[in-house]
């Protein structure tokens, strides 16, 4: 056989001889702008569609219904046997629904949290029922955030958030990305930018004019007007924000496409007055609003990029988690990330400090309890010379737990959003055991970081008292 003829039986690679009059005879008209509205409205008919079919009728989503297997198993650590005793030892208490006579219990989630309060409260102490949250000491903010989009910032935010959920916190989940798929993920409902954490920021700024104000009117000055916008926000508060989602123990502030109007608005308001501290607004709303009273932990998912939104939900961070793959581009732009990180939180610092400095005022510095990257979509096989590279450069920086891939994400279905949705009837049992220890050990992990700043917490206010 000749060098340069193709093997016999074998096809030429699908990019050789493509026949121009042919490619001319699939192609449509040239695409003008009203082409985008088109394609627009196919794909919300696309997605209103889509979207219904994960409702219920009565339009909002339904969680699914939690077993007496997985109860014990993950939930309530106790042994079936025990757990039966205990029901029907106890009649106040959910007795649980068998789809077929004699068959396995199964309970809703409220119905879960009802029963966990009770073997917390009655059951041995050596068994942590109900997780670990010190008194007095408010929830802890978490950023999920990486300027690259698709490394599972949303994913492992929303895993994250269900387990926490599971686990018997009370969750409350921030969507500060305009695209807006954790507030799919949790059902949210927001009609425009007065619904998302829009309003926070806003008000924020009219109480920093408001007071700007006051110290104009002392000085003989004329007040700069809060204009419709802000005057509209100084009456909203977190509250008004806040909607409960299909979890029990998870509420929502949800994001939509007009979220992004903030990201130009911010700087004008800034421009107006650069006493602002803008990257404060949303910590102190929260506070403000008694938001970290009423909740345990709160998840900030943020856009795949360092806007303002992004620097906002960094700021009111404890902990900040970074997702990323093992792959060589994810650990080049995560790099480039923490080195935005840098210079955007210390120029901040630095703008601040000259004027306190000049004012004798305390100075402003940043501060994290933790900042952790995390392996997300592993692939043992052929990712692992990959994370033990960066696993050796990053060293405790990176999380030593990896989340492998699974493919039970993507097959969870249009009605349900990752592994704790889904029912594992669905799935071979131990896919589906495989699957959900993946996520479990994230969580694991994560939990650790949250529980080891609250005992770091506590043990400091516990000093300060003696002193
Ligand atoms: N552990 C995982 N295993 C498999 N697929 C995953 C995993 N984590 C995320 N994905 C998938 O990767 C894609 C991007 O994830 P997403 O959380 O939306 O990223 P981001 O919020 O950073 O843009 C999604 O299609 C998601 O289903
Ligand atoms: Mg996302």
């Amino acid at each position: 056989m000749a060098k340069d003829t193709p093997q016999a039986g074998a096809a030429l690679p699908p990019y050789f001889n493509i026949d121009p009059d042919a490619a001319l005879a699939d192609l449509a008209d040239p695409a003008d702008t009203a082409g985008f509205a088109r394609i627009a409205q196919a794909c919300t008919q696309g997605r209103t569609d889509l979207a219904s079919r994960g409702l219920n009728d009565q339009g909002a989503k339904s969680l699914r219904m939690f077993s007496t297997w997985e109860i014990t198993r993950y939930l309530i650590p106790v042994a079936q046997a025990h757990f039966r005793r205990v029901l029907k030892q106890t009649p106040d208490l959910p007795q649980g629904r068998s789809e077929t006579e004699g068959g396995a219990k199964w309970f809703t989630l409220d119905e879960v949290l009802r029963l966990r309060a009770h073997f917390g409260a009655q059951g041995s102490k050596a068994k942590n029922y109900l997780p670990y949250r010190p008194d007095g000491l408010p929830a802890k903010l978490v950023a999920v955030a990486n300027f690259k989009g698709g490394v599972g910032k949303t994913s492992t935010a929303a895993h994250l958030a269900m387990s926490a959920a599971l686990d018997g916190y009370k969750v409350l989940v921030i969507d500060l990305d305009s695209q807006g798929s954790m507030t799919s993920i949790f059902g949210g409902r927001v009609e425009d930018e007065w619904q998302t954490a829009f309003p926070l920021i806003a008000r924020h700024y009219g109480d920093h004019l408001r007071t700007e104000n006051q110290a104009r009117a002392a000085r003989g000055e004329a007040p700069q007007p809060l204009d419709e916008t802000l005057s509209a926000a100084m009456d909203l508060s977190a509250d008004d924000l806040i909607q409960s989602t299909h979890w029990p123990n998870i509420d929502l502030i949800g994001a939509q496409l007009n979220l992004y109007w903030a990201e130009f608005q911010i700087p004008v308001w800034r421009m107006a007055a650069r006493g602002w501290k803008l990257w404060d607004a949303l910590t102190d709303r929260l506070e403000a609003d008694g938001v970290l009273d009423r909740y345990d932990v709160v998840f900030i998912d943020t856009p795949p990029a360092l806007g303002y939104l992004t620097i906002n939900g960094l700021a009111a961070a404890d902990i900040l988690l970074v997702p990323l793959g093992a792959s060589f581009l994810e650990f080049d732009s995560t790099g480039r990330f923490f080195d935005m990180l840098y210079s955007t939180f210390a120029s901040i610092e630095e703008g601040e400090n000259i004027a306190a400095r000049a004012l004798g005022q305390p100075e402003t510095a940043f501060q994290w309890d933790a900042v952790r990257a995390v392996i997300t979509r592993y692939d043992g096989a052929q990712q692992g010379e990959l994370a033990a590279l960066m696993q050796a450069y990053l060293g405790p920086t990176l999380s030593p737990h990896r989340q492998d891939f699974t493919a039970l994400i993507g097959q969870a279905g249009e009605q349900v959003n990752g592994i704790y949705e889904a029912d594992y009837r669905d799935f071979n049992r131990e896919t589906y055991a495989r699957g959900r220890e993946t996520f479990d050990a994230t969580y694991a992990a994560f939990k650790r970081l949250l529980v080891g700043v609250w005992r770091r917490e506590e043990q400091d206010a516990a000093r300060e008292r003696m002193l």
